[in-house]
């Protein structure tokens, strides 16, 4: 028996950390933060426990609670005080985001990332203004009378709401933009918006491979933005896909986005390799609400040790290649990272 190689040698108490290829830090996260106008206490979301909608006026200190775990980055989501058609409050200078953030960035240290989709602002709950298409029962485009029409998103017209969102974000000061509703050309577009703009400097974090994910279940309900027909596999990608994943995120390195985002994160881990080896951006990962929401459930019944699936949750996300990890878990981790030292 050759016993010349023992792994084991290095799996040691006090040799451990020097080898250890991974380590997690509190200014490797961004936290995710809910400002919701229609509210004006601290609303608890119920399917994400420990997180909460915040009216406007507590965007500062929630924030601020952010910034004591020694997370350095927040990404805003907004839920409007009303909803249109059009999703017009998405873009409206005093609009929950655009308040929110111009606090935010006037008041604390935190960089402020924004989410910059349509959904939660529609009444219909999708990214973007709707089209109707005629359909054939066989999916053919031939109008006739056996055609039912379908409504679907309307890209390019989305594009013109993309560029004014990500505008008026820059302009209450966001740092970051990030566009999440999969539609084609959307970096391009908010690029171009930014630029004509003067927010040259402004990066855009796009949600670059964006599955259309039974994991998104409780942000839909903590941002009130599940579509009220139909579901998003006409824009997000099809779990399936791999290669096609390749396809999307290098059309948005060639529009200029400068960081590439995959999302969900567990389930795509594959994707989150596949993309560190192929592009030199930073590469981040959203690790998501129903992510979140397993482990909490989990540990609720005892079956799981939540501060330990967490932190290993957030260990392979970083090993798999990503720089950045967008978490519900970032305070908590964050926090007990510090606690360590
Ligand atoms: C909006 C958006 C979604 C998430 C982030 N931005 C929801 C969706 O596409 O339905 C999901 C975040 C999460 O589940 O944590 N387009």
């Amino acid at each position: 028996m050759d016993l010349t190689h023992r792994p084991r040698r290095l799996r040691q108490d006090r040799v451990r950390g020097l080898v250890s290829e991974t380590t997690l830090e509190p200014a490797d996260f961004i936290a995710p933060v809910f400002v919701d106008a229609t509210t004006d206490e601290r609303r608890p979301i119920e399917t994400m426990p420990g997180h909460e909608r915040v009216p406007i006026d507590e965007a500062v200190a929630r924030v601020e609670e952010v910034l004591e775990t020694g997370v350095e980055a927040v990404m805003l989501f907004g839920i409007p005080e009303s909803k249109d058609s059009e999703g017009s409050r998405a873009w409206a200078e005093d609009g929950v985001v655009q308040e929110a953030t111009r606090r935010i960035a006037t008041e604390t240290d935190a960089y402020v990332i924004t989410d910059v989709c349509l959904c939660e602002y529609t009444d219909h709950g999708h990214c973007g203004p709707l089209e109707e298409e005629l359909r054939g029962e066989d999916g053919s485009h031939e109008h006739g009378p056996e055609c039912d029409p379908i409504q679907t998103v309307d890209n390019d017209a989305t594009l013109e709401a993309l560029d004014r969102i990500a505008v008026s974000h820059a302009e209450a000061g966001a740092d970051m933009i990030a566009p999440s509703g999969m539609m084609d050309g959307m970096v391009a577009a908010i690029r171009a918006g930014l630029d004509r703009e003067g927010f040259e400097h402004v990066p855009i974090m796009s949600y670059a491979a964006k599955y259309e994910s039974a994991f998104y279940g409780p942000f839909r309900d903590a941002a009130d933005g599940a579509p009220a027909f139909g579901d998003r596999r006409h824009y997000q990608m099809d779990p399936a896909n791999a290669r096609e994943a390749m396809r999307e995120v290098r059309l948005d390195a060639q529009q200029g986005a400068d960081v590439l985002m995959v999302k969900p994160a567990l389930p795509y881990l594959d994707i989150v390799s596949d993309l560190r080896r192929e592009f030199d951006h930073p590469i981040a990962a959203y690790n998501v609400s129903g992510e979140y929401a397993m482990l909490h459930a989990a540990s609720e019944k005892g079956w799981l040790d939540l501060e330990a699936v967490a932190h290993e949750s957030l260990l392979s996300i970083k090993r798999a290649g990503a720089d950045l990890i967008l978490t519900y878990f970032a305070e908590d981790v964050a926090e007990r990272l510090s606690d360590r030292r």
